[in-house]
């Protein structure tokens, strides 16, 4: 089985991912955890420049998140899934289509049809998106500032709602939780959605 986790910045997917692939492991599942952009040597070079570097253009932005997943595909999830593994992953190709796509107005379908090919059609058995309102994330990054976090508002308002939009456009793979919960109440809920 292969789950991704989606949401703004903030929004507590991370901790989520992690508690979710312990509770998997306490049960003897297999699994491994993994996150985007990185998770291989290639794709963290291309998180430090497209996170820490100057300015990148929005398809060559799009492009390198595009790049570190194909290469995160071949050489992680796909090996992983074919030993039978379950793969938890922080971010999949819907962060680039909401980020790249919504965000930076690149287009829904023409980051989704690009990231598609990239990853030979691999998509999750289960995304689960973590919710919460634009104002609530920018508040809960505060001071921790990289480049995309710098221009928050506008951009994370067209996240958020092109996250929404691939939430009813592909009812079967997500699951949406209420990000504002406890952590403990969050995990059990999407513990038994999983199950
Ligand atoms: P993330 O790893 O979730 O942040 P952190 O580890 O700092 O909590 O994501 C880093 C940033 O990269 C985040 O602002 C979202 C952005 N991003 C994209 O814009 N497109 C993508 O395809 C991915 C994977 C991330």
């Amino acid at each position: 089985m292969f789950v991704s986790f989606e949401g703004l910045d903030g929004c507590g997917k991370t901790t989520q991912a992690r508690l979710l692939a312990e509770a998997l492991a306490a049960d003897g599942v297999d699994v491994i955890s993994t996150r985007e952009p990185g998770g291989t040597p290639l794709g963290e070079e291309i998180r430090r420049l497209v996170l820490h570097g100057d300015h990148v253009a929005p398809w060559a932005e799009a492009a390198l998140y595009t790049a570190a997943r194909a290469q995160h595909v071949a050489e992680v999830i796909r090996p992983a899934l074919g030993r039978g593994a379950t793969v938890v992953c922080d971010r999949y190709l819907d962060s680039s289509v909401a980020y790249q796509g919504g965000g930076r107005r690149l287009g829904v379908d023409a980051v989704l049809e690009l990231n598609l090919a990239a990853v030979e059609g691999l998509l999750p058995d289960l995304t689960v998106l973590v919710e919460i309102d634009p104002e609530t994330a920018a508040g809960r990054v505060g001071d921790r500032r990289d480049r995309i976090e710098q221009d928050l508002g506008a951009l994370w308002t067209r996240v958020d709602e092109t996250y929404r939009e691939l939430a009813a456009r592909f009812p079967g793979r997500y699951v949406v939780v209420d990000g504002r919960r406890s952590i403990a109440d969050l995990a059990a809920e999407i513990r038994e959605r999983v199950r």
